[in-house]
């Protein structure tokens, strides 16, 4: 069985086929999912469906593109929420200098009160990251106090350079559909680099389809095809990668069961 560790059911494409979608996980090899809050709203929806589906986990947070509208009050929110035994991670927080769609100086200060609220309440990071990766890792730097409960970069896209730096922190690197993309040429030098006990996978659905399903809506059962992808990279066997990925993924997010 398989855990996709980043979705994000709220989407409104799963709005007409949601119970479907999540209740045929269990017979596709998805024993889990975690779905994720991009901002206040968002974080509220998935809390409601993760408490609704036993096999649904969830996190709240953020997103960098959402960075500009933070408020205390959202931080309080996330506070309150993460009391609930579904809520396993703050997530998905970061940096997006690609888009740009918040300031970078709010972005960062986001992040950082983002990365105390999880301290505080010891549960792990989700990070997105586009871009900006100089200024992640002198936040890291300066903030590594705060990293003690674990952080995961999500859908890593970046070099083997730089995840060899971010595992001074004990990162864990999460793959999703990219990884099956023509142009993904990079990841046939970042993988093999990741040690086995860090590694994790996704969907990001309903973004990010994987081939052979590209221009469809993503769902979380496609991490199967992900962890092909990567045992055809790694030349290992995907049956061990899932079972390997699924006790990493316990080990990251202490609050799944
Ligand atoms: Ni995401």
């Amino acid at each position: 069985m398989l855990i996709d560790t980043h979705c994000h059911l709220d989407d409104e494409r799963f709005g007409e086929d949601r119970k479907e979608v999540i209740s045929s996980l269990g017979k596709n090899g998805i024993s889990r999912a975690i779905t994720i809050g991009c901002d206040r709203e968002t974080s509220l929806k998935c809390v409601s469906i993760a408490d609704e589906y036993e096999n649904i986990f969830c996190a709240v947070g953020t997103h960098p593109h959402y960075a500009d509208g933070f408020t205390d009050d959202d931080l309080d929110l996330y506070a309150s929420l993460s009391k609930d035994e579904k809520v396993v991670a703050i997530g998905e927080i970061g940096l997006d200098y690609f888009y740009d769609f918040s300031p970078r100086e709010k972005q960062k200060e986001v992040f950082v009160r983002q990365l105390h609220l999880a301290s505080s309440l010891s549960l792990p990071v989700i990070i997105h990251l586009r871009d900006a990766y100089e200024d992640m890792t002198s936040l890291l730097d300066d903030n590594r106090s705060l990293l003690k409960n674990g952080i995961v970069f999500h859908c890593y896209s970046g070099s083997k350079e730089t995840a060899s730096i971010y595992s001074k922190y004990d990162a864990y690197f999460s793959f999703g559909g990219a990884i099956t993309f023509k142009n993904a040429k990079a990841i046939y030098e970042v993988l093999p680099s990741i040690p086995s006990d860090r590694i994790l996978f996704e969907t990001d659905s309903p973004y990010l389809t994987p081939v052979p399903y590209r221009g469809q809506r993503n769902e979380p059962k496609y991490t199967n095809l992900v962890v092909d992808k990567a045992a055809e990279i790694l030349h290992t066997d995907a049956e061990k990668l899932k079972e390997i990925s699924t006790k990493n993924a316990f080990e990251l997010f202490k609050k799944l069961k």
